[in-house]
């Protein structure tokens, strides 16, 4: 994306989109430029999203479009005259709904701060309409996928990066459990790269905050140029995912400041756990089932303000752990990814060495670091493996090794030093409640060693390019 003025003629401004987003924000008697909708949001609300291969020229008194037929092939493209003229389908100025408050802190020290405290607010709009009492199951009107175009699906892939692609490990177990379909997920990057097999009967799931992750759009364009069927779930409205995709599911969390994934990954969760439950109710998934899923569904928000209630503790704790340098995560089967997720989080943003492992690789390598210089973060819930995870744990602790739990109860001082107690709920969401302390540790552990929490050393808020 490119900004162009000329010295001789200052008020006209040309600007033009290949690869990176680019778009125009239409005030009054002012026009905005911007990579991202936030940079202007204050002055104006109305936008038009550029494609790839739109030139436009800013002025005064108003704007012109011009589309590129093939790339930069000059300017023998159609020209689209706004706003006067009628204005190509995709270049209609789009009113975005986002408040003032969205891009202020309003009163938390950070950003990271003020999103993780969001999250009842937006689980609860990731809800919000999508939840059938009557049938205990998901409305999910985006997809693009009916009952019959839902029971053909053999196989769900996820796609994503970073928290996303975590997020894309959670969804994935939670389509398996749910609606028996074999899952996976695996880093949109290394998709892009390894030629891969498309297969028909695949439902490919894009997962990304901003909808303009270079390397998981590049995924998609790959599906599309060899006709996957693939769906976004994005946070971001008009994203260019978001309109790449053929339909898919917008997570409704609001602006995501911090350049740390918090709401929008536990967003993704939830909107994973939508699809899960709309495939497992079209197929096996009884209808006590579903409507165990929907109650549980229902309690999230709550729940999450009381795991936000303990936040004083958990900041306490994160400032004793903050003093080592190396940290292990672990997790079994659905603890898995929320230890890879809380390792992320923890290294992101305070720069501390973080490692997750699932609990029952530890003695296949690992094992050998454990000491008192190493402690081990352990998601622990009340499931049927609380019994293997608790030996791990006894494991470490013979190597005089240092444990903080995630769990469901306290567990003893010979099994862990500290647990951290969330609310149960329904085994395939508890790993929701689970990821939600280990934000609040990363946070605090930034907080204690002075890191910049909101723009952490080396990482941007969206990787556009590669
Ligand atoms: C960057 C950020 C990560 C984020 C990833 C994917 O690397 O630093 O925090 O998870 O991009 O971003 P997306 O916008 O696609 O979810």
């Amino acid at each position: 994306g490119v900004a162009v003025v000329d010295a001789e003629e200052p008020d006209v401004v040309v600007v033009a989109r290949h690869g990176s987003p680019l778009v125009i924000g239409l005030g009054e008697r002012e026009l905005f430029a911007a990579s991202d909708v936030s940079a202007f949001v204050r002055h104006t609300r109305q936008v038009i999203h550029l494609d790839d291969g739109d030139l436009a020229t800013l002025r005064p008194t108003g704007y012109q479009i011009t589309a590129l037929s093939s790339g930069y092939s000059g300017s023998s493209g159609a020209s689209v005259s706004s706003p006067s003229s009628s204005p190509a389908a995709t270049r209609q100025p789009q009113t975005v709904s986002l408040e003032d408050a969205d891009h202020d802190v309003d009163g938390h020290p950070h950003f990271m701060h003020k999103e993780i405290h969001e999250q009842p607010q937006t689980v609860a709009r990731a809800l919000l309409g999508r939840l059938d009492e009557r049938f205990a199951t998901a409305h999910l009107g985006g997809l693009g996928l009916d009952a019959r175009a839902s029971r053909e699906i053999a196989r769900v892939h996820f796609l994503g990066c970073g928290s996303a692609y975590y997020a894309g490990e959670a969804g994935a177990q939670l389509v398996e459990s749910l609606a028996r379909i074999p899952a996976r997920a695996e880093p949109a990057s290394e998709f892009r790269y390894r030629n891969p097999v498309i297969e028909p009967d695949t439902l490919y799931v894009a997962v990304s905050q901003s909808g303009e992750t270079a390397d998981t759009l590049a995924a998609v364009q790959e599906l599309q140029r060899k006709g996957g069927r693939v769906i976004g779930i994005v946070n971001v409205v008009g994203s260019t995912l978001a309109r790449e995709c053929g339909g898919g599911m917008y997570l409704h969390a609001g602006p995501e400041v911090s350049v740390t994934s918090t709401k929008a990954y536990t967003a993704m969760y939830v909107a994973a756990a939508l699809l899960a439950l709309h495939l497992g109710r079209v197929r096996d998934l009884s209808h006590a089932d579903g409507r165990r899923l929907v109650e549980g569904l229902h309690a999230l928000p709550g729940q999450i303000e009381e795991v936000l209630a303990g936040e004083a503790a958990i900041a306490e704790l994160a400032a004793g752990y903050a003093r080592y340098h190396d940290l292990m995560f672990i997790g079994r089967v659905r603890g898995w990814p929320v230890a890879r997720e809380g390792a992320q989080k923890l290294k992101e943003v305070s720069y501390l060495h973080a490692e997750a492992y699932p609990a029952a690789e530890l003695k296949h390598g690992p094992l050998a670091l454990i000491g008192p210089q190493l402690p081990t973060v352990a998601v622990i819930p009340d499931d049927e493996l609380l019994d293997k995870n608790v030996s791990t744990l006894m494991e470490i602790r013979a190597r005089r090794g240092g444990v903080l739990a995630v769990a469901h109860r306290k567990l003893p001082p010979e099994v862990a030093d500290h647990t951290i107690v969330v609310p149960k709920n329904q085994p395939e969401l508890d790993p929701i409640l689970l990821g939600i302390p280990l934000q609040l540790l990363a946070y605090h552990a930034a907080v204690t060693l002075g890191r910049d929490v909101d723009r952490p050393r080396n990482l941007a808020k969206s990787v556009t390019v590669e």
